[in-house]
């Protein structure tokens, strides 16, 4: 169940490469900047986003990792740290971490490439999160410029089968790929590039929506 003084954001999708840790780490990067107390929850046995950290160092955000099993008390003994906003990066391909994470979260966040074969992975999720009745938006990720029919026809795509669209969408840009890589973020890397600008935007949203949702 959602708890009332801390933020919980699940990122999940069916699909490996969509860009479920490169968002779960730009996002609470971008609210340790914001004065948050953010963490990433890695419930990915390949453990990507901890490995980022590794290479990150000692710079915030924390991100530990759990088996779904654990993310519960995880993000309860997180809390007792003082953490208030936490973001669940989640496997590919595993019904019982997503279901977990849906759970847990106050919002979900469904990265999505806007190709036909990863919006017939957005099935699954659509159930598991109007059967948890937990708010969640596909985040198309990775939109290659100029590319607009194909982020229309993926958002209709969504719609269709009744998920909600995040109005910010994040476009195929070597920021990302470059700074994660690093241990970094897009916003580090280069603070006045397009894929820093969409994080910006991406970050005020959630925060809009979240207070909309009562967070
Ligand atoms: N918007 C983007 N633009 C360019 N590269 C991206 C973007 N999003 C993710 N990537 C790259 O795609 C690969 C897969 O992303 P990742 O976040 O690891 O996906 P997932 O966690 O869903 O498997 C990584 O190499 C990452 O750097
Ligand atoms: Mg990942």
């Amino acid at each position: 169940m959602p708890k009332p003084d801390i933020t919980t954001i699940a990122i999940v999708s069916q699909k490996g490469g969509s860009g479920k840790t490169t968002l779960a780490v730009n996002l609470a990067t971008r609210a340790a900047a914001a004065k948050h107390e953010s963490c990433v929850v890695d419930t990915d046995p390949q453990a990507t986003a901890a490995a980022w950290s590794d290479w990150r160092g000692d710079f915030l955000p924390v991100v530990v990792t759990a088996p779904p099993a654990r993310l519960a008390r995880t993000i309860e003994s997180a809390e007792k740290n003082g953490v208030d906003f936490v973001v669940i990066d989640t496997p590919p391909h595993a019904d019982a971490a997503a279901r977990e994470a849906i759970k847990a979260a106050d919002l979900v966040l469904i990265p999505t490439k806007p190709r036909a074969f990863d919006l017939a992975a957005l099935e699954p999720i659509a159930d598991l999160v109007n059967y948890a009745k937990t708010p969640a938006f596909v985040v198309l990720n990775g939109v290659p410029s100029g590319a607009t029919k194909l982020a229309e026809h993926a958002r209709k795509a969504a719609k269709e089968i009744g998920l909600n669209v995040c109005p910010v969408e994040l476009g195929e840009r070597a920021d990302f790929h470059r700074s994660s890589a690093k241990g970094e973020t897009a916003s580090e890397l280069a603070p006045d590039g397009k894929a820093a600008q969409e994080i910006d935007s991406l970050w005020k949203w959630l925060n809009k929506t979240l207070k909309k949702a009562g967070k």
